[in-house]
């Protein structure tokens, strides 16, 4: 028996910006006639689930369920996200369809294996009354079967302060713990929570710092703790790892596992989805954010794809054990 089975009977609430990622391959052989700007052909197309959707599908590829809640439009763009959430084996049908929105779609061309432009159609506004009311209610209907809350907040208009303080509320009240990734200036919205995993940049934001030397994430991450109502920081920092901070203790910090990267984008999302599915399986924080750093350095070295598996996190912790130097073992064996 694996000691990460116990992921597996996991039931993760995931609210937040739901998108579609699409790629258009192709490849360009003219410069077009009515500009100066490439011609690209496409010879294939291809999507996968994006944002708090790829949060949903890390959370199923660790083997628990997660119960994914947003909002699409109704349109194409909507059933391709449902058929990129269907192969991660997440469900689709817990999220609300607005007939006055359109799905959030981010297009990348791609031509000849170079990224050429992205294209990016989304409405950011806040929810409607009424729109609102469909999120609370599903919400409503799954939070006592819930061990965990997970927020993934792109700043797109689902997460407004008032939405967030009733679902923090709810969660609070029955004791499950609240995890978000945060986006904008002011963190007191996530206010309860029990953790929060800006990066680097988006932390000193928050603190209104300037960019610094390594001492600036230190002094962020306590200022995070004095004001925004929350009782963890987490702070990834891409190749210099990530440092945990709480109530009481020194900060914890974890070296990046990740030598050779080839796509960053999505290690956000793995962290805070295996940060909170290892906690809520009895992990310790710091546990939880060891297993979190060797999933990001994971997906890190991966070529398309932004997703950890149960299996491979498995390996990946069963050899950090044997090395009993390692940072896990460290961690492990406190
Ligand atoms: N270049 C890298 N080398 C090694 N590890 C990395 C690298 N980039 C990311 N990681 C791993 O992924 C974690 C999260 O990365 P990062 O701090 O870039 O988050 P992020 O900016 O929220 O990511 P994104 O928003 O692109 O999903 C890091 O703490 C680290 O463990
Ligand atoms: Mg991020």
């Amino acid at each position: 028996m694996g000691k990460l089975d116990r992921f597996s009977d996991k039931k993760i609430l995931v609210v937040g910006d739901v998108m579609l990622d699409r790629y258009w391959w192709g490849d360009v052989t003219r410069i077009s006639p009515e500009a100066p700007v490439p011609v690209v052909r496409i010879t294939n197309d291809t999507f996968a689930a994006g944002g708090a959707a790829n949060v949903a599908a890390n959370i199923a590829g660790l083997g628990a369920t997660p119960i994914l809640i947003g909002i699409v439009g109704d349109d194409p763009e909507a059933k391709e996200l449902s058929t990129a959430l269907e192969k991660q084996s997440v469900s689709s049908s817990f999220l609300s369809s607005s007939g006055t929105r359109s799905t959030i779609v981010k297009t990348r061309i791609v031509a000849h294996g170079q990224h050429v432009v992205r294209v990016d159609r989304e409405m950011i506004t806040p929810l409607s009354e009424n729109e609102q009311a469909a999120i609370t209610d599903v919400f409503s209907s799954h939070i006592d079967s819930a061990d965990a809350l997970l927020i993934s907040d792109y700043n797109k208009g689902l997460l407004t302060g008032n939405l967030l303080s009733d679902l923090i509320a709810l969660a609070k009240d029955r004791d499950i713990p609240v995890f978000a990734d945060p986006k904008g200036l002011d963190y007191s919205k996530y206010a309860g929570a029990t953790m929060i995993t800006p990066n680097r940049r988006e932390a000193i934001e928050a603190c209104s710092l300037n960019e610094g030397g390594d001492d600036v994430v230190e002094l962020a991450g306590k200022m995070l703790l004095d004001s925004a109502g929350v009782e963890n920081v987490l702070i990834t920092q891409g190749e210099k790892g990530m440092t945990l901070f709480r109530r009481s203790g020194h900060p914890f910090h974890l070296q990046a596992t990740a030598v050779e990267t080839y796509d960053v984008t999505g290690a956000g999302d793995t962290v805070i989805a295996t940060l909170t599915v290892a906690r809520s399986s009895d992990f310790t924080l710091e546990q939880s954010s060891a297993l979190a750093n060797i999933a990001a350095g994971h997906v890190v070295q991966q070529v398309g794809t932004s997703i950890i598996y149960r299996d491979e996190l498995e390996k990946l912790f069963a050899e950090s054990l044997d090395d009993q130097t390692s940072e896990i073992a460290l961690t492990f064996a406190v």
